[in-house]
């Protein structure tokens, strides 16, 4: 084991400084009388983006395996998969000599408009936070590191390097935060790298709060934390703020900041050690883990047509799917030739092969007759004469099969898209195929939601094949064909139209700033809120097979939050063929003190079924699972009373309910306070025991004031009237009627609950 602190003792203020910040776009600076090994990051996050040259930052990259981005990752609800691909991903870092992967990404999708959303997971903190702790688990389990990213609310381009995303406490809590904390305790990730917007008016980069008060204390956090490549605006207000090592480098004029900092006072050395020695520790494990060599290119190509497989879903199958005994199909769109596998930007991939969707069909149904016609320009021009060639071909076969993809220039890092739209030549391409071809598949490359509603209902199937990865096309040749059952379920709702979506009006901001107004209610919790109809709901998905679902029970009706509650459910394979569902479970909190989502996803299974076959799901449901982030209180808080446990095949298509009473361990600080409204004081508990006795005096007070008689005709409810008045101002009203002066009366009653009297 290196002894860090001796380490740290023998470096000179030059080197402590020089180590963090990059000594090139990739590595960090190595200090060779010290035996100080250089650290190699590279992205990320769904496979390995190393360059050559390490002052690049953004040549060709060594060939390696394009797994599918995170919107198919997240679709298979399946963290095992994830911890395998983790491993994969381990095994080629190793071989390029990376020591730390740049990614997972685990930013909200707070509107499907964002570039990046192909990116990040879900739309859901508990599903996000659960896929990216498997992810990091696979991937460090075999001696690499990973960087959460990008720390924190960052959820749009627009702006993406100065843009202040205003959001309140509760918000960041409960959405924003969560699958970075989840992560961060449970998978432990050696860096997580900071945003490049600012949180609140505070640049990512330099926020005290994220990346010291919350991430390294309150979390446990022991890794570093990285700039986002150019995250960086003052070295020495970020070191502060616990901005570890900035990327990329070098910058001498930043090290040589930090240092005369140090020499000035006004940055304490200790700050500069303690990056210093979360870098160094990352460094030496890294270096523990012996590179080189090769990896196997032919299995990991196999993995990523798994993963592809789990990851697709059926979004509409009106029993066209799967295919057979076709003779002639009509295989249509230029993303059938051309795989559309990726998006564009830091994550972009050179693939170490890439499977061709008509090649892989054809493989698959060699007796078929196959036709292709290429349907849409790569461009964004508009060509008549590709629809019309298309039309002949549909025409004459007995089915079509559409590949649509959505082109980058619709759809990459760097800027938001415009609208949920298809092009235009492909959206009056579907038209008119389906027009003359009854039996029409589309099939989607995409990494957000599309709206669908100028076509959908003229097709009978649609399977979102995202970016599907390098092996993604043999994958949907095998749906198509019926070889594989898909069993992928959304991540993401897909609302029916962009002004339907919950940040419409608050995005994408604008004079330096975005203010997330919807709060809370972002993806589902946003459309149950609205009572609102989609297009496809949130963890929907469909089978080649049916699943019924009965006996909804939990270990204990009545549970204490800190023990929690197991929920099972039995799940039937009702159909004919093998299938894979995915049950989910949504809380319901019947009362709460503030206002709560009507349902918010806590816990799921993916269970593998033969036809007929039966089998029980639990899932353990924690503290958390019922807890709300309250912002007086500043913890998460448990309130005792009713909740539903809604078991769901989506978050539209509950199965069964079942209610419990939870009963809250906490005792919470009393919050009342002179300002305290009557409601206030009457529904804390200690507050009741104090008032209580005064309440029933002041009623009758109160009622003497309003005159009785005329008062019990209008039917006066003193609560409703008087409850959002301060006790101290109801006091006031009846001052003569009182001994005491209304502020010394509150004041003896808070020395009370306080504890002080
Ligand atoms: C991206 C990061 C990426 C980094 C290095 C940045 O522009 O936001 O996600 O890891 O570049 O390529």
């Amino acid at each position: 084991m290196t002894d860090i602190r001796s380490l740290i003792s023998q470096m000179t203020l030059a080197e402590k400084a020089a180590l963090c910040t990059g000594a090139t776009a990739w590595t960090t600076t190595p200090v060779e009388r010290l035996g100080i090994p250089e650290l190699l990051v590279s992205d990320g996050p769904h496979g390995l983006r190393r360059l050559e040259d390490l002052n690049a930052l953004g040549a060709e990259s060594l060939p390696a395996t394009c797994f599918p981005t995170a919107s198919c990752l997240a679709s298979t609800w399946d963290p095992d998969l994830l911890r395998t691909m983790g491993n994969a991903l381990a095994e080629e870092a190793i071989a390029l000599n990376v020591g730390v992967i740049l990614g997972p990404g685990v930013n909200m999708k707070r509107s499907p408009l964002g570039g990046r959303n192909f990116e990040y997971f879900s739309e859901d903190p508990y599903l996000a936070g659960e896929m990216a702790t498997a992810l990091i688990e696979g991937i460090q389990s075999k001696g690499v590191g990973t960087s959460l990213k990008h720390f924190a609310v960052n959820n749009q381009e627009f702006q993406r390097f100065s843009i202040s995303a205003e959001v309140d406490e509760r918000t960041l809590r409960e959405i924003y935060l969560p699958a970075f904390e989840t992560a961060v305790k449970r998978a432990r990730p050696w860096t997580v790298m900071c945003s490049y917007n600012k949180i609140n008016g505070t640049y990512g980069s330099e926020n005290t709060y994220l990346l010291t008060d919350i991430l390294k204390k309150e979390w446990g956090f022991e890794g570093f934390v990285v700039s986002d490549w150019g995250a960086v605006h003052d070295r020495v207000r970020s070191l502060a703020a616990g901005l570890d090592l900035e990327m990329p480098g070098p910058q001498d004029r930043r090290v040589a900041a930090v240092m005369t900092a140090v020499r000035e006072g006004q940055l304490d050395e200790a700050v500069l050690d303690e990056a210093v020695r979360r870098i160094l520790t990352v460094a030496f494990k890294a270096a523990q883990t012996p590179k080189g060599g090769t990896f196997d290119a032919a299995a990991h190509h196999a993995l990523a047509h798994k993963v592809a497989g789990e990851g697709m879903v059926l979004l509409k199958n009106d029993g066209l799917l799967p295919l057979r005994d076709q003779q002639h199909i009509a295989v249509i769109g230029r993303a059938a030739a051309e795989a559309h596998f990726q998006g564009g930007g830091s994550s972009h991939i050179n693939p170490t092969q890439v499977d061709v969707p008509f090649k892989e069909l054809k493989a698959r149904a060699p007796e078929v007759e196959l036709t292709y016609a290429e349907g849409y320009p790569a461009d964004d021009s508009f060509s008549q004469a590709l629809i019309d060639q298309a039309v002949v071909l549909a025409q004459a076969a007995d089915v079509t099969v559409l590949h649509i993809a959505l082109p980058s220039y619709k759809e990459s890092e760097g800027y938001d898209r415009k609208d949920l739209d298809l092009t235009a030549q492909q959206v009056a391409l579907i038209q008119a195929v389906a027009e003359v071809q009854p039996k029409t598949v589309v099939v989607l490359n995409n990494g957000a939601p599309v709206a669908m509603s100028a076509w959908i209902d003229a097709v009978p199937a649609v399977l979102e094949a995202w970016m599907m990865g390098q092996a993604g096309a043999s994958a949907i040749a095998d749906v198509l064909f019926g070889k594989l059952n898909p069993s992928g379920k959304l991540a993401e709702t897909y609302p029916l139209r962009l002004a339907d979506t919950p940040a419409v009006g608050n995005w994408p901001g604008g004079a330096g700033a975005v203010r997330y107004g919807e709060g809370l209610y972002i993806g589902y919790r946003y459309y149950d809120l609205k009572d609102m109809p989609v297009l496809f709901p949130f963890g929907h998905g469909l089978s080649y097979t049916t699943f019924a679902y009965s006996n909804a029970r939990v270990s204990a009706t009545t549970f204490k939050d800190v023990d929690g509650v197991t929920v099972s459910v039995d799940v039937t394979n009702t159909g004919a063929v093998v299938g894979q569902e995915i049950v989910q479970v949504y809380v319901h909190d019947a009362v709460a003190g503030l206002d709560r989502p009507a349902k918010e996803l806590k816990g799921f299974a993916k269970v593998a079924l033969a036809p007929g076959e039966t089998k029980t799901v639990s899932i353990a449901l924690g503290f958390r699972a019922f807890a709300y982030y309250h912002p007086e209180h500043k913890q998460w808080i448990t309130e005792s009373g009713a909740f539903d446990l809604l078991i769901g095949a989506s978050a539209a298509d509950i199965r069964q309910t079942v209610s419990v009473t939870l009963e809250s361990t906490l005792d919470l600080p009393c919050l009342l306070d002179t300002e305290s409204t009557l409601r206030e004081w009457m529904t804390d508990p200690r507050g009741q025991a104090v008032l209580g006795p005064l309440f029933a005096q002041i009623q009758s007070k109160t009622q003497a004031l309003f005159g009785g008689g005329e008062q019990a005709a209008i039917g006066l409810d003193m609560m409703e009237m008087l409850g959002d008045m301060p006790v101290v101002s109801v006091l006031m009203f009846l001052a003569r009627a009182l001994d005491q002066h209304p502020e010394d009366i509150v004041a003896g009653m808070l020395a009370q609950v306080h504890g002080k009297a």
